[in-house]
């Protein structure tokens, strides 16, 4: 745990955020208002809040919050659920919790970067990548098998997955549980995005459901757009790794912010009205950027995604090009103010850019988005074979 690299996500975005009028890669729809969220609230979660205390509170956290999250899941008791501050922490307390130096790791990549930080910072891992095709992402499971050793504890996965937004079809899925089950490994799920799958794509559905050696983190950031609250979870039907991950918490945050478990109990309770509203802001956003990169084929090779907010284009270029995603991002910032991650800050091959259609400013990023190719796209294209900037 002594090892973890920096957050290289996150740094770019501290160094280089304040300098975008326009966020064009935000990993989240715009964020609910307190006031929103309050005219949502029933009596019972109106009266709890207003009488709230402000001490620490059950470091597993709240029960009747764990029993109404439970409910997201087929049959899952409240003891088989531990709270964390948002899915971050569920991420880092649950692999510290599953992994000892002598184990290995197999992890689906691109990803959210603690998904292979944390468990490279305590064991070897193997990165098994998602190959970009003509109509999706492939993921290759014999490539998994092959990548198996006598030590290896846990596989590591991300869907609807960040930055890509691809969604392994239900056979896939299931191929992956009977190859786990086979071997006896932990599938570790993050399913931050899942109930933000595209229309006419069946819901991922969670891993703890459907294997019993399943563990599912789950989030209200993406799906509740509520990531100020920090209310995420793991869902473990194995006790001793539950309580493991939430020892851990001694040493993080102690228990959850009992004001914001209220307002999670709240938006839950009001899920057959937020949820609904959050897909239907995302759908036509996706609209635009589909045609958006529709329209640009010589510049942008893409596969639709299939869930979340993301998308995650390929650059197309000539010659050598190593580093121009980086330079397209910075020379867009500087030009027209607009915010997107080049992919090299998953540490992942290739010229990738990871684009969001979750924020309501998407029409007029694209707008200075789409001047910026039309203006820069030469030069920015020649100066390919020269060196990037340093990103951090
Ligand atoms: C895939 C994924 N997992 C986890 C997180 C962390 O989410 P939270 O805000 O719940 O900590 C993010 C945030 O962007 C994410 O994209």
């Amino acid at each position: 745990m002594n090892n973890l690299p920096p957050f290289t996500l996150e740094q770019y975005l501290l160094q280089h955020e304040h300098k975008a009028e326009l966020s064009l890669c935000s990993s989240g729809l715009d964020s609910l208002t307190l006031r929103e969220l309050l005219a949502f609230g029933d009596s019972e979660t109106l009266t709890l809040w207003e009488k709230q205390t402000l001490g620490y509170s059950d470091p597993q956290g709240a029960p009747r919050l764990r029993d109404e999250i439970g409910r997201l899941y087929a049959s899952l008791p409240a003891r088989s659920l531990g709270l964390f501050s948002g899915a971050a922490e569920a991420i880092f307390c649950g692999l510290s919790a599953l992994l000892t130096p002598q184990d290995h790791a197999i992890i689906i990549t691109p990803c959210y970067q603690s998904l292979k930080s944390v468990p490279a910072s305590i064991c070897g891992i193997t990165e098994i990548p998602l190959q970009m095709r003509e109509q999706t992402w492939e993921l290759d499971i014999r490539s998994i098998e092959q990548a198996i050793q006598p030590h290896t504890r846990v596989l590591v996965m991300n869907f609807p997955n960040n930055p890509t937004g691809a969604l392994p079809s239900d056979t896939l899925r299931q191929a992956l549980i009977a190859l786990a089950r086979a071997h006896d490994l932990y599938i570790f799920s993050d399913e931050v995005y899942r109930g933000l799958e595209l229309a006419d794509t069946p819901q991922w559905p969670p891993m703890v459901d459907a294997y019993e050696k399943g563990i599912s983190v789950g989030s209200l950031s993406k799906l509740f757009a509520m990531p100020g609250v920090r209310c995420g979870w793991l869902a473990c039907r194995d006790q001793s790794i539950l309580e493991k991950a939430v020892g851990f918490k001694h040493y993080t945050t102690i228990c959850n912010n009992g004001p914001g478990e209220i307002l999670a109990l709240m938006a839950l309770r009001a899920h057959a009205e937020i949820i609904p509203r959050n897909r239907s802001v995302l759908a036509p956003r996706f609209v635009l950027m589909h045609q958006f990169l529709e329209r640009h084929p010589a510049v942008f090779d893409w596969v639709a995604p299939q869930g979340g907010c993301l998308v995650f284009p390929r650059l197309i270029l000539q010659g050598d090009s190593s580093g121009i995603a980086e330079r397209f991002a910075l020379d867009l910032l500087a030009a027209e103010k607009v915010l997107v991650l080049a992919g090299q800050l998953y540490d992942f091959p290739g010229e990738f850019l990871r684009l969001s259609y979750a924020s309501k400013t998407l029409p007029q990023a694209l707008e200075r988005l789409e001047r910026f190719i039309r203006q820069h796209h030469k030069s920015v294209f020649q100066n390919a074979s020269q060196p990037p900037p340093s990103v951090l």
